[in-house]
């Protein structure tokens, strides 16, 4: 939520054009595509489980794109794609999210999924005006963290919830962290707590 808003602090409109989400199985990325897609942006899931197709268009997708086409090194400036991107891989992915963002478009940076470097250029800044918001949750100002959960209890239905997320025991954590880093888990898990 602080990553659309940030997209939305920066003037980024559904009107300007697709909006890119990275990671976008992830809990972060499934979310970004709901909150996204209910605004009224058309959203571009970027993905390396393309079997995941179905869900990501449930959640709103209008178009999923292989990760392939990001992940690797890239030129300092590409085609011009997106208005807006929300992204939670970092690395040559969001080195290559910047160059192909269009002029004026904002990327909110908020993950590290492939890596915490950056090996970009300035030339989406200085030739394109393009932004990078930083997203922080852990130090955010109190008043922004009021007004995010406000957005969240307006903007997600619980039919979303439902499909972004499963609830395990405390006891299996340690399996579903294991399946987390072997990218075989989508969405958010809820650790259950027993009393
Ligand atoms: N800034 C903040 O305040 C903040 C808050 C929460 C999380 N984060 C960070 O944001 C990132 C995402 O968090 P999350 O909770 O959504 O994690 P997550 O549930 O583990 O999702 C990460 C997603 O990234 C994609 N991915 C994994 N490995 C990748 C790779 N090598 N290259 C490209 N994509 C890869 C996968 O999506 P696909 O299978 O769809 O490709 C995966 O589902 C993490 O780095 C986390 O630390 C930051």
């Amino acid at each position: 939520m602080l990553s659309v808003m940030a997209l939305e602090r920066q003037g980024v409109i559904p009107e300007q054009g697709d909006v890119l989400v990275t990671g976008a199985n992830g809990g972060v990325g499934s979310y970004a595509i709901a909150l996204l897609t209910r605004l009224g942006y058309r959203v571009v899931a970027y993905t390396g489980r393309p079997e995941e197709t179905d869900y990501l268009q449930g959640l709103g997708a209008a178009e999923v794109i292989d990760r392939a086409t990001l992940s690797e090194p890239g030129r300092p400036l590409g085609k011009e794609r997106w208005a807006g991107a929300i992204d939670a891989v970092g690395s040559h992915t969001l080195a290559n999210v910047l160059a192909s963002t269009r002029y004026g478009g904002t990327v909110a940076a908020c993950g590290l999924a492939q890596g915490m470097d950056l090996s970009a250029s300035v030339a989406p800044f200085i030739l394109r005006g393009v932004t990078l918001a930083g997203i922080d949750s852990v130090m955010r100002a109190y008043a922004d963290r009021v007004e995010s959960w406000r957005r969240l209890g307006e903007l997600l239905v619980p039919e979303q919830l439902d499909a972004i997320t499963s609830s395990i025991a405390l006891d299996d954590a340690i399996e579903a962290v294991d399946d987390l880093l072997a990218g075989r888990i989508r969405g958010r898990v809820v650790v259950t707590m027993a009393l």
